[in-house]
């Protein structure tokens, strides 16, 4: 029987230059869509998928995000002296009871894999989420709690897919998979004309901790980084990977249009804003 996936790492450390200069001094998981930050959607969905360990991989300027989901006994008194219920329980409700945060430097910008290795001791010996917060997913369940689904079903690790624009492979992680989803080649931002196949891998990972082996011995790959494609391609060999088509929508909140896409979308959704904001939208367009 696999096991509950019970930690879920949150690599955070990277400097968001595309959002420069919102990013320059505050990070780019801090950006809100609506009124709530991109990491706390992440975390929201991994906790909804049975997570109980959060760990952060950080770098420069990140304090905001350890600010975001500590306790802030001085919010918490104002916002109950002014009556303000309300805000004071979303605030409240940020981290639920049994849940744990935990924070990691990862010293050196050595890429997506090194960050994740950054985690192994907080990690330990079990299976774990990696989930990038810039791939914003609306979709219900969340993409973590479909893919721990699958998990549960046929154990071994399991990666998050789309079918992206043959043009666009260069972006992404792209797999080759046989039959039965199973991942057979899986290729860090090949040219189109290398691209095995248009599946790209988004950003969310159920991982085996066999991973973290992997990732010791890794080289640097694409961009001179370790990267956690190459880790899982040399996983292939020893345990099932599965590419998995979740259901839902993706937007890539680490391009401007993505963010105003999703921004959009949400405000549409959010009950404080959906009606006069659709109403707005409508006037512009007819304009
Ligand atoms: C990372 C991974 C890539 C994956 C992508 C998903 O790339 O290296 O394999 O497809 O996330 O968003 P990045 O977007 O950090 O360049």
């Amino acid at each position: 029987m696999s096991q509950t996936v019970r930690a879920a790492v949150f690599p955070v450390a990277g400097r968001g230059t595309r959002f420069l200069p919102a990013t320059k001094a505050s990070p780019k998981e801090m950006l809100p869509i609506v009124d709530k930050p991109l990491i706390q959607y992440a975390v929201e969905e991994a906790i909804e998928a049975g997570a109980t360990k959060l760990v952060f991989v950080t770098g420069a300027s990140k304090r905001a995000i350890e600010d975001h989901f500590d306790t802030d006994a001085a919010l918490e008194q104002a916002l109950t002296d002014s009556g303000k219920d309300k805000q004071l329980q979303s605030i409240r409700d940020i981290v639920p009871d049994g849940v744990s945060c935990i924070y990691i430097r990862q010293g050196e910008p050595l890429g997506l894999g090194h960050a994740v290795l950054c985690a192994r001791p907080a990690v330990g010996d079990e299976p774990f989420f990696v989930h990038l917060a810039d791939d914003l997913i609306a979709g219900s369940p969340g993409c973590l709690k479909q893919m721990a689904g699958e998990h549960a079903r046929h154990g071994g690790s399991v990666v998050a897919v789309e079918t992206v624009p043959p043009e666009s492979t260069s972006s992404y992680g792209i797999v080759a998979v046989d039959g039965d989803d199973r991942v057979a080649q899986i290729v860090e931002k090949p040219a189109p004309e290398d691209a095995p196949s248009n599946s790209a891998v988004v950003g969310r990972y159920l991982l085996d901790p066999t991973i973290f082996d992997k990732l010791e011995t890794t080289g640097r790959g694409a961009g001179g980084e370790i990267q956690l494609t190459d880790a899982i391609a040399d996983l292939l060999d020893d345990l099932a990977v599965y590419a998995y088509s979740f259901s839902g929508t993706r937007y890539d909140c680490g391009s401007k249009l993505g963010y105003l896409q999703a921004t959009v979308a949400y405000g549409l959704e959010h009950p404080d804003t959906g009606p006069e904001f659709r109403a707005h939208l409508r006037s512009l367009l007819k304009g």
